[in-house]
């Protein structure tokens, strides 16, 4: 586990602009200094990330978060007040500090302040904000182990293991409008629970086919089998003794060579937390293919499926 000499290193490391990986509440993050253009173009080659994708970036305090952004907006203040630290990131009017690498040349920057002891130390320690997408090659699945950081970008500089992450999915991104929020990225903080302190307004054009978030593509978190939801239409050839199940409730699992149950009580929290390890292990498993139950949409449901859709985009039957 993690001491704190490791974090000392871990902090020297990104003032010398290299790359650490380290644990957030949400999943593991490939940190550079957000500051330092260089340390960030690092970022997007080593997860082979097409350079229109934005990066977040993570600080440690509502006064770090101010200095990055010209906002004025009081909703800031209150959804720093509930939600922060915590896995919700907010897209804001970025200030001049913020290199244009960092936001793909947008206007604005993805801004939050994780919940997580280790990422904290790290950002205080090393005396700047870190630009941190998920530490996996893009569009791979996103790592909730340090053992799945390392599988997929072993040339990291540094990889800060603080075991198993405790929400699992990303955090949910939200932008303001004029007249309320927007869901950028569903996670387990749920439109619900932000409209309780701000009014939900999506624009009519968003819902189209526009992509307003650079991150919203189709595809993503794709494994390296091919996966199909349960739901869809299956390939006529499918043979369920050479698959494996990623099952919600573990209640129908016969005639699989290998099953996956991510919550036996169908909690839709504990799904989340052991989702993305349950498919990195299902990708490892002597299996031709990965077959996926799918959750009730509804709260972080929507989050579950959103995730589990991207993954078998590619993998659709063509029709
Ligand atoms: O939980 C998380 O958010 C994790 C941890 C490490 O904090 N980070 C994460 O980063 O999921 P990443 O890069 O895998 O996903 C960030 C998403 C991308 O889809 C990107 O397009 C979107 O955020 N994004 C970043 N900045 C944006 C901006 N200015 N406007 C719109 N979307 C933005
Ligand atoms: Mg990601």
């Amino acid at each position: 586990m993690i001491s704190s000499t490791h974090i000392s290193i871990a902090a020297q490391y990104i003032r010398d602009g290299r790359l650490v990986a380290f644990p957030t509440e949400t999943v593991y993050g490939l940190g550079a200094n957000a500051l330092n253009p260089h340390a960030v173009m690092k970022i997007f080659e080593l997860k082979e990330r097409p350079s229109f994708d934005p990066l977040i970036v993570h600080v440690a305090t509502v006064e770090d978060v101010k200095k990055l952004t010209i906002t004025q907006d009081e909703r800031l203040d209150i959804l720093a007040e509930k939600f922060w630290p915590g896995p919700l990131t907010i897209i804001l009017p970025k200030s001049e500090i913020v290199p244009n690498i960092v936001t793909s040349g947008l206007q604005t920057v993805g801004i939050r302040i994780p919940n997580h002891p280790v990422a904290l130390d790290l950002i205080r320690q090393s005396g700047c904000p870190i630009a941190a997408p998920s530490a996996n090659k893009f569009g791979k699945i996103s790592p909730t182990r340090a053992k799945h950081v390392f599988k997929q970008l072993p040339g990291v500089d540094y990889l800060l293991d603080g075991g198993k992450t405790q929400v699992g999915i990303e955090s949910t991104i939200i932008s303001l409008n004029d007249k309320g929020f927007e869901i950028l990225r569903h996670g387990i903080i749920t439109q619900e629970e932000i409209e309780q302190i701000i009014p939900y307004h999506a624009f009519e054009q968003n819902k189209s086919n526009n992509i307003v978030s650079p991150g919203m593509l189709k595809s993503h978190y794709s494994p390296n089998k091919p996966m199909y939801l349960l739901e869809s239409d299956l390939p006529s050839t499918i043979d369920r003794s050479k698959a494996g199940l990623l099952s919600f409730s573990g209640e129908e699992t016969s005639g699989y060579k290998v099953v996956e149950i991510l919550s036996q009580d169908k909690n839709l929290r504990t799904c989340a937390v052991n989702l993305f390890a349950a498919i990195h292990r299902l990708e490892e498993a002597n299996i031709d293919y990965i077959l996926a139950e799918t959750v009730p949409e509804k709260g972080i449901g929507i989050a579950i499926m959103d995730r589990l859709r991207k993954a078998t985009y590619k993998y659709q039957p063509i029709k």
